[in-house]
């Protein structure tokens, strides 16, 4: 296997020289006839979501568009305002969180190939997402944009995402780059972290994204790192992201986070995008001349206080990109809402929906059966592909769960009423609700009583505060009294399920009476399908927890440590736990979480056995091959991830107990069973060495631990690095 990786990889980087070095002179000629002004006004943008083109030469503009789950809806040419089209309305795929449960990379492939074919119809030649920033604590607002705390997970999930996009030459930009872990104070805070857990945590699914997936663009991100914006960040852009890296795409900012003309043109930002106007109004003709890598940097340039050299590597990186989309002629033509794009979102909402708990086989339920089933909550029909900030989306159609229930039971009487009510969407403040919470209670009340089953579907919304960009949330319990109530339900009637939909971790004190329990993301245009789907077995869950679920808030690393390092004194934070982020804390300290990293549920149930490594002993540059044999013990088909973390024991340095370093999605017919064989190169055992600046293999002895969660391991095996 690992040959035929080698081969491809070689045939692949062969290909993409070529490429290269057949567009490297044209960008050359380009560059030759472009005037200085002209270069200059490609480095910023000409609108909220575009740059300017150089129309004599027929050069075009470049068009970008929000965001990682569906192409956003066309917004106004100046403002926020959406443009009021009425033909820009898409397929909303799952939340990152949902693909990043499903742990199968194929399937992030079609996602990325769905998703880039919508951009390309909507002509978008960049499409801004993949997210990739960790998941350190359920409070971040935007962590349902993001593939889960996992690096090992991110990595493998965020290539295929970006090489789907990619091959309909439509650039993915991988944001926000990087450390951009809560929303509070996003703008400006500055982390303090260890060397190490930057490289070994926060950085891998960044490297993977631009040097296994290729990625055409970079988006950097609002705070800073070293007390230098990440804009413009001579270690993290220069340095490593160009440097170390060998990334030869552009980096742009996000919305409005530049900051100094100078530092953006010296250290690394090639395009500049959503600046403010500096006291202009937005409908000032031309204020974006006044942007930093406008006027002030074309000023810096004639003086010669810059060298020419510095908007060159910057034109010369735009060009690259336009080459590589939309002044690429072999470029496809893109298609939207077309039904394999409704299957692949079905799909991915299917395999990432994750049954966290299911007491006397509460799930599936018999949609044969004649039953009353009580559906309460507002998320049972509140549009979720709405709101959320830039990951805002305007879908064909979105089902909601009310209606996927109603379709998929026709035998049953379904009854619903909201329960509790939230506001209405609103970004960047909170709308309280119009209802009276004691009538929707009493209301809910009588239904739960009058049911055979309750499904409550709740959880988080796109609000502020809520999963939501620009704010975090101000608790870790459930909002508007959601748990009053469902103590309220659980009393009423004992029969209780919850589906949870959000993009984040909850506190659940109401966990112990209730039977069975869904996380189920937020799932886009075929969310009440792909639940329907699994709350009546049609499809068996297989979905693994991307991130831990800690009991109490304290109980999360980034927490225990006080609010210097969450949410940090407002100028800085300290990420103090280093690098025991998530599952590596409560490993390491003993933590029980509620629910762990890479906990799942099943209907069936497998076995894992005869799980050995192929040799006891390894010298560095080998790879470990692990094998499994996995069972489906149960009755129904179903799939089961194998899951492969390695330890260290006694070691120079801290380390987590384990850290996952391979997985693999396996389905199986009932009774059946296969033979899982998983690689773990030994570079990935290296450890970031800050004294040398690089990384480091001890010798030693290893744990390798092979379960189906990182609270579940079947078997230990000790091997040994010569
Ligand atoms: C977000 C980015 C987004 C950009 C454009 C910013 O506020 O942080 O993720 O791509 O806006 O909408």
């Amino acid at each position: 296997m690992k040959k035929i990786i080698l081969t491809s990889l070689f045939i692949l980087s062969s290909f993409l020289i070529q490429a290269q070095n057949e567009i490297a002179p044209k960008i050359e000629e380009i560059l030759s006839q472009l005037t200085l002004a002209e270069k200059v006004a490609m480095c910023h943008a000409q609108s909220k979501f575009s740059t300017k083109g150089v129309p004599r030469l027929g050069i075009p503009e470049i068009w970008m568009s929000d965001g990682p789950h569906g192409v956003r809806a066309e917004i106004s040419w100046d403002s926020w305002d959406n443009a009021g089209w009425t033909n820009d309305s898409i397929t909303a795929f799952p939340a990152l969180t949902c693909l990043a449960a499903s742990f199968q990379p194929s399937l992030a492939k079609k996602y990325g190939i769905a998703l880039g074919e919508e951009a390309r119809y909507r002509k978008k030649d960049v499409l801004l997402g993949p997210g990739v920033n960790i998941y350190r604590t359920p409070l971040n607002g935007r962590n349902f944009e993001y593939m889960g705390e996992d690096p090992h997970l991110a990595s493998t999930m965020v290539v295929p995402y970006i090489q789907g996009v990619q091959q309909n030459g439509v650039a993915a930009c991988v944001k926000h780059y990087v450390l951009n872990n809560q929303e509070l104070w996003r703008d400006h805070i500055n982390v303090e972290v260890s060397t190490r857990a930057l490289y070994e945590i926060y950085l891998p699914a960044f490297k993977a994204a631009v040097q296994e997936g290729g990625a055409w663009s970079i988006m950097s991100a609002y705070n800073q790192y070293q007390n230098q914006f990440c804009s413009h960040n001579e270690l993290l852009i220069n340095k490593i992201l160009k440097g170390d890296w060998g990334f030869d795409g552009c980096v742009i900012t996000d919305w409005g986070a530049a900051h100094d003309t100078r530092q953006a043109a010296l250290y690394g930002l090639d395009i500049e995008m959503g600046t403010g106007t500096n006291g202009l109004t937005t409908s000032t003709q031309n204020h974006y001349d006044n942007y930093f890598l406008a006027h002030p940097f074309l000023n810096m340039l004639q003086s010669g206080e810059i060298e020419e050299a510095v908007v060159d590597d910057k034109v010369r990186r735009i060009l690259r990109l336009m080459f590589r989309t939309n002044m690429n002629p072999d470029r496809t033509f893109g298609r939207m809402n077309n039904v394999e794009h409704q299957q692949v979102a079905r799909k991915v909402a299917q395999e990432g929906i994750v049954l966290l708990k299911n007491e006397d086989n509460f799930f599936p339920l018999d949609p044969n059966k004649k039953m009353t089933i009580a559906v309460i909550g507002e998320n049972a029909f509140r549009p979720l592909t709405t709101g959320g900030g830039s990951s805002d989306l305007k879908p064909k159609y979105e089902i909601s769960p009310l209606q996927g229930m109603r379709e998929r039971f026709p035998n049953a009487v379904i009854l619903h009423t909201l329960g509790y009510a939230s506001g209405p969407p609103a970004y960047g403040r909170v709308i309280p609700s119009r209802y009276d919470v004691d009538s929707l209670r009493r209301e809910a009340l009588v239904i739960a009583k009058r049911a055979d089953v309750v499904l409550f579907v709740g959880g988080l919304n796109k609000n502020h505060h809520q999963d939501c960009e620009g704010g975090d949330r101000l608790q870790y319990g459930l909002d508007f009294g959601q748990e009053e109530l469902l103590r309220m339900l659980q009393d009423a009637n004992e029969n209780i399920g919850v589906v949870l939909l959000s993009g984040n971790a909850v506190a659940m004190p109401w966990l112990g009476r209730t039977k069975g329990l869904i996380q189920g993301w937020f799932l886009g245009s075929e969310a009440g399908h792909a639940l329907a789907d699994v709350i009546s077995g049609d499809v068996n869950p297989s979905g693994k927890l991307p991130f831990t679920f800690p009991a109490k808030l304290e109980d999360n690393a980034a927490h225990h440590f006080g609010p210097l390092s969450y949410p940090g004194d407002s100028i800085n934070q300290h990420y103090k736990e280093g690098i025991l982020v998530g599952y590596r804390w409560h490993d390491t300290k003993k933590i029980k979480p509620l629910f762990a990293f890479g906990h799942g549920l099943s209907y069936t149930s497998f076995d894992l056995s005869a799980i050995q490594t192929d040799k006891k002993s390894y010298a560095p540059g080998e790879y470990i091959t692990i094998s499994c044999k996995v069972a489906n013990t149960g009755q129904r088909a179903g799939s089961e991830v194998v899951q492969v973390y390695v330890g260290k024991t006694k070691s120079e340095v801290e380390r987590a107990q384990k850290e996952l370093k391979a997985f693999s999605k396996v389905m199986l017919e009932p009774g059946k069973e296969a033979t899982v064989e998983l690689q773990v190169g030994l570079d990935k055992l290296a450890y970031y060495d800050e004294k040398s600046s690089g990384w480091k293999l001890e010798k030693g002895e290893y744990v390798v631990y092979v379960g189906t969660a990182s609270d579940k391991i079947s078997k230990k095996v000790t091997i040994s690095v010569k």
